[in-house]
């Protein structure tokens, strides 16, 4: 299929202003902030899916009440937007305690942490997104804070210096992170709990749309909710996004009418192909064959070459091309695999001249 070019839409066109949103964007809009509330399930009865994590998650959580403790800390991993915070929420809610949120880059000093953890009720829960970007002096100031609920803070210099000791109440860290590979094995051993989310089958997409089609009292056919499910990366954020902009679309071209090929005409303007691959999924499958012959390559060069964050292309668009095995990771840097050439209609590679296909 053809993309489209965000860039070239006219900017002063009503209509396609509406549709100009990049659906992988790693931000939240203020749209998606608002709509993330009303469509974000409270209870483990509404999460849809990632059934063994919800298993042990209730398990863990019955069993800490029953001894009037707090749950381990624990900390959940995957890429954006499959439910690592919506979890930490329902876990609050389960629990019937108060949750805090930050974010690791949001604290700059340990003294940022003393009035968040001085605050904390029994049982409470602290949640830290991006808690692989915590810098070094702040984890430390966190580990007596999560092994024994205590934390001393020294204030002044030389021999003015004084510590200041906190007795906290006992407490949950819950911790999300896209990047695992980069927390350091210290803060990594004290939560006593580790979940690693992954992609959702489609199947599971198809409920979740639904249900947030319900919220938004859309009417949805089977068809279009499954055709929005099969283009949404394995990813619930990006499911609920499309839904949205078939919606606005249908609103603007089709009086609100909702069926198959209107879906299909909505997701063809977003660039979503096939695979649910959007522009920047190609862009870099594309650069990794045409300027790089198929890799492999570095991630620095690649962003560079792209333009683009190299964090974002980590985080964001390499899991699900690793996933659905378009990307191959090598020790020498990324490699598209055949089934990218396929995708993109490029000739395949040529493995006579260059040899990289059989180092593996
Ligand atoms: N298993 C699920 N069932 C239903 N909705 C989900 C599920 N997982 C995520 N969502 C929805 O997807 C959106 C993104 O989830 P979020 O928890 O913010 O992802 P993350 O923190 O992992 O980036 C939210 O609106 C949430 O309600
Ligand atoms: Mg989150």
């Amino acid at each position: 299929m053809k993309s489209i070019d965000r860039d070239q839409l006219n900017p002063n066109n009503e209509e396609e202003k509406l549709l100009r949103e990049p659906v992988l964007s790693q931000e939240e809009t203020e749209e998606d902030i608002v709509l993330n509330l009303s469509l974000r399930p409270l209870k483990f009865n509404d999460f849809i899916g990632q059934d063994k994590i919800k298993d042990n998650l209730n398990i863990g959580i019955q069993a800490a009440q029953a001894r009037h403790e707090p749950l381990e800390h624990l900390i959940f991993s995957g890429p954006p937007g499959l439910g690592k915070t919506t979890l930490a929420h329902i876990i609050a809610h389960e629990m019937g305690t108060k949750i805090t949120t930050t974010s690791g880059p949001a604290i700059e000093r340990a003294g940022d942490l003393i009035g968040i953890l001085t605050n904390l009720e029994h049982g409470d829960i602290l949640f830290i997104d991006e808690i692989h970007r915590l810098s070094n002096i702040v984890e430390e100031f966190l580990y007596p804070a999560m092994e024994d609920y205590k934390i001393d803070f020294i204030i002044d210099k030389g021999p003015y210096a004084k510590t200041i000791k906190f007795n906290l109440k006992p407490f949950t860290l819950i911790g999300a992170t896209t990047r695992s590979g980069l927390l350091t094995g210290a803060l990594r051993s004290r939560f006593g709990m580790y979940y690693h989310l992954d992609f959702y089958p489609w199947p599971e997409l198809v409920k979740i749309v639904k249900k947030s089609a319900e919220v938004l009292s859309m009417p949805l056919d089977e068809e279009s909710a499954e055709l929005i499910a099969r283009r949404s990366r394995g990813t619930p954020r990006v499911a609920n996004r499309l839904l949205r902009r078939v919606r606005d679309y249908s609103q603007v071209k089709e009086d609100g009418r909702i069926n198959p090929a209107v879906s299909e005409a909505a997701l063809n303007l977003q660039g979503i192909d096939s695979l649910g691959l959007d522009d920047i999924d190609r862009r870099v499958l594309a650069v990794i064959i045409d300027t790089y012959e198929g890799g492999p390559v570095g991630i620095e060069s690649l962003a560079a070459t792209l333009n683009e964050e190299s964090d974002t292309i980590v985080d964001v668009v390499e899991p699900y091309l690793l996933k659905i095995g378009l990307l191959k990771r090598t020790p020498r840097g990324r490699q598209a695999t055949e089934a990218a050439y396929r995708h993109l209609g490029r000739p395949g590679p040529d493995k006579t001249q260059k040899g990289l296909f059989e180092d593996e």
